[in-house]
């Protein structure tokens, strides 16, 4: 019962992350856009102050939008800020890590044959490795690095690949890839809360007191257009690992965490595609080149050719069970002992195994017919090694072999 009420909990804030971090990386895409596309105002309105001018048109009215170089005569009784966006996607976020990975550890964190963690030691390694990320982003950030956007930049991708590797060599192929997305989204609701939030309240303050920004405020707020940039070029690869955690193909590449690296590269290339074009400058050498890279990326993770199976795949080399010698029935049979032992504890209508509700992906492995309808994905997701989850139901390598094998033939 409780599995079923987890998955209620899991269900409730997917959906209320997925709502938060739309109206965030929308309000980001929009900002973006339009601080870039702002033109020179008329003359009237330069004299007011005005250094940016934009008109829009949407939902049946006109929009006329206008930036202050610095600050407005007045300040507005009204003033947006946009930052619970940020806040409400990280919490979300947190709530899902841990309804998922951490409610059910032994299942979605734990990889026993990269290190096997007891429950308790695998969260408390995934919240230490996800804090201390963001300390070593933060210290960078205020340090002199911060101060110059090319090492800033350069200093944080190879921080990110340096992650990405070591999320590979602590937790599950699938936790590992959130665990990066988690890193980005921490980082990036951090820039909010600890950069971006107190510049505009020093310059929020001055406009209030009616002084001039003196060079403190200057700094503040040279270091939150910096996190912005980072912001900026973090929401494409953030929202790819978000949803490729449900593609088995890519965590659970046998090199996923390079995967994720090409990956990094070519999303945050794209999004300069599109910042370059926002400035007006068409590059589309910078699309141009994430689609081939793109290319040359689901070649190269390409799955490895299956060796025909052989018409009875339980053959003379299985050492260990009496079926060895029988012919293709009890081939079958011996194959879906294997299935019932190995999968079936949760691939089933009603799972026996501990923490599932119902069946993983909608998947039932109960006879030959299921593995038939489901045999694509099942080669691949044993053969990586991605099933069973977590090795839970302890498969050895020899049944592994025998059920690639046998399925592959189906
Ligand atoms: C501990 C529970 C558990 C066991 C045991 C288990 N699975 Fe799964 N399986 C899952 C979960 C959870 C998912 C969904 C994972 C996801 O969304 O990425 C899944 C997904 C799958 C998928 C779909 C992958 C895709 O491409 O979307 C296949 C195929 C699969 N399992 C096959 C198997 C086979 C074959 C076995 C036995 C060798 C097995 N599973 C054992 C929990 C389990």
């Amino acid at each position: 019962m409780g599995a079923y009420y987890l998955d209620w909990l899991n269900l409730f804030f997917r959906w209320f992350h997925v709502i938060a971090g739309v109206a965030w990386i929308g309000a980001s895409f929009y900002f973006v856009w339009l601080d870039m596309s702002l033109q020179k105002p008329p003359e009237w309105k330069a004299k007011k102050g005005i250094s940016g001018d934009l008109w829009a048109v949407h939902g049946g009215g006109f929009y006329e939008i206008a930036k202050y170089k610095l600050e407005p005569e007045e300040m507005p009784k009204t003033l947006h800020w946009f930052k619970w966006e940020a806040y409400t996607t990280w919490l979300t976020g947190m709530a899902m890590l841990s309804i998922v990975y951490y409610a059910n550890a032994t299942a979605y964190l734990v990889d026993p044959t990269k290190i096997a963690f007891t429950n308790i030691q695998a969260i408390a390694v995934s919240l230490a490795f996800l804090f201390g990320s963001y300390l070593i982003y933060e210290l960078i950030v205020r340090s002199r690095i911060g101060k110059n956007k090319l090492v800033f930049s350069v200093t944080i991708f190879i921080l990110m690949v340096i992650a990405t590797w070591a999320s590979y060599q602590l937790f599950s192929d699938r936790a590992s890839f959130i665990h990066v997305g988690a890193i980005l989204g921490t980082i990036m609701a951090g820039n909010v809360f600890f950069g971006i939030m107190p510049a505009q309240r020093a310059l929020v303050d001055c406009v209030r007191k009616g002084e001039k920004p003196g060079p403190d405020v200057a700094a503040l707020a040279l270091m939150a257009r910096n996190r912005s940039v980072m912001n900026n070029y973090f929401t494409l690869p953030l929202i790819f690992i978000m949803i490729s955690n449900h593609y088995p193909m890519m965590y659970s590449h046998a090199q996923g965490w390079l995967v994720l690296v090409f990956v990094g590269v070519i999303t945050a290339t794209a999004r300069h595609f599109f910042n370059e074009k926002h400035l007006g400058r068409n590059k589309p050498g910078y699309l141009i080149g994430p689609a081939i890279a793109t290319l040359a990326l689901v070649f190269w993770m390409r799955p490895a050719p299956i060796v025909a199976a052989p018409a009875a795949p339980v053959t003379s080399a299985t050492t260990s069970t009496d079926s060895a010698m029988a012919g293709a029935a009890s081939g079958d049979e011996a194959i879906m002992a294997v299935v019932h032992e190995r999968c079936t504890t949760c691939h089933a209508a009603q799972p026996t195994q501990a923490g599932f509700a119902a069946p993983p992906a909608g998947i039932i492995l109960q006879t030959p017919a299921d593995l038939k309808i489901h045999k694509d994905k099942i080669v691949v997701a044993v053969q990586s090694g991605y099933m069973p989850l977590g090795n839970i139901t302890k498969i050895t390598d020899e049944e592994r072999q025998q059920l690639v094998a046998y399925t592959s033939g189906l």
